[in-house]
């Protein structure tokens, strides 16, 4: 039997990519995007859309049983700086919609979740080179506390009521399609935007704040091979470690002008560079490379020519399909 695919937040950054990837994948009829709100219409209009509130469990149950959903992926989430300024919104809405999906996975409405935490787990005293899979996690912005907190409850729903949840820890995700929002390491999307439409950008980072990062592609790649592994494959039900590369704003600036040698970057450090501060430089993702053989593709450079170069085509070669 074909299985029927959930996404709840699928108007956002990773969302709407994992929506057109898991029906390119599954089949339009297979997968159904919600969300909050109808804020994204290229994911409204593109297939079978509904609107769910994630912090509401018979909203979910509805849509759930509406479709006979076996698999959710639950995306939606209050990220990193915004969380700091409502940290109650932030721990009500990243919470309370887990526990909703592992309670649906628990009452056996679904068989399969994905939950993404985030590199946002660690905290400043966590070792900041080659972060272990297993070291001190004392995380200090709301956001990281939310996954933290979220990992635990995986691995228990996993381990006490037999869910197949699994995890991923994402590091900043660079795209193109759609911007993220309320991110730290959001810096690295913008940066790409204002150098096409601007030739210059103004970074909330210092220059030597180096950051765990991942091309989207890879971001999806990652998703989808961990839900397809099998079962035992999964070892960890926390939260995987995973990444690709790592770089400072000062070097994704030089790959830019290795293009653009006209684009100018300077920085004025905001709040956010307090929580990029306490984030590890680099990871050590070798479980996830073990256990279900993960890869990654893009390096700086790729990411660069991608990004140029699709956006470039979005702001000045608009065509009737663009956004
Ligand atoms: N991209 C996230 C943030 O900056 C980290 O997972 O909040």
């Amino acid at each position: 039997m074909k299985s029927k695919i959930l996404i709840i937040g699928a108007c956002g950054q990773i969302g709407s990519e994992l929506t057109f990837k898991l029906r390119a994948l599954y089949g339009d009829a297979n997968v159904i995007a919600s969300d909050i709100n109808y804020s994204n219409l290229e994911i409204v209009n593109a297939g079978i859309f509904e609107i769910v509130d994630a912090q509401n469990y018979e909203s979910i149950k509805s849509c759930v049983e509406k479709h006979k959903i076996d698999t959710i992926y639950l995306m939606a989430a209050m990220l990193s700086a915004t969380g700091e300024k409502y940290p109650m919104k932030a721990w009500d809405l990243n919470v309370e919609s887990l526990f909703h999906v592992l309670n649906l996975g628990r009452a056996k409405f679904v068989k399969k979740i994905f939950w993404p935490s985030s590199i946002a787990v660690f905290g400043p005293t966590t070792p900041k080179e080659f972060t272990p899979q297993y070291t001190i996690m004392e995380p200090t912005t709301v956001y990281g506390i939310t996954k933290q907190v979220g990992e635990r409850w995986c691995e228990y729903y996993n381990k006490k009521y037999g869910v197949d949840v699994r995890s991923l820890r994402y590091p900043g995700i660079i795209s193109w399609k759609t911007l993220p929002g309320g991110g730290t390491t959001d810096y690295a999307v913008e940066i790409y935007h204002k150098a096409i439409t601007h030739g210059n950008y103004e970074c909330f980072l210092a220059e030597d704040t180096e950051l765990p990062m991942m091309f989207m592609d890879d971001a999806i790649k990652a998703t989808v091979d961990i839900m397809k592994a099998p079962k035992d494959a999964v070892k960890i039900r926390s939260s995987y470690n995973l990444s690709a590369i790592s770089f400072t704003p000062k070097q994704i600036a030089e790959s830019i002008k290795a293009q653009m040698p006209d684009f100018k970057i300077t920085y004025a450090p905001d709040y956010r560079q307090e929580i990029a501060n306490s984030w590890p430089k680099n990871i050590n993702d070798s479980y996830a490379r073990q256990d279900w053989k993960w890869k990654h593709q893009f390096n700086l450079e790729a990411i660069t020519n991608e990004m140029l170069l699709q956006l470039d085509k979005k702001y000045n070669q608009p065509t009737e399909n663009s956004n």
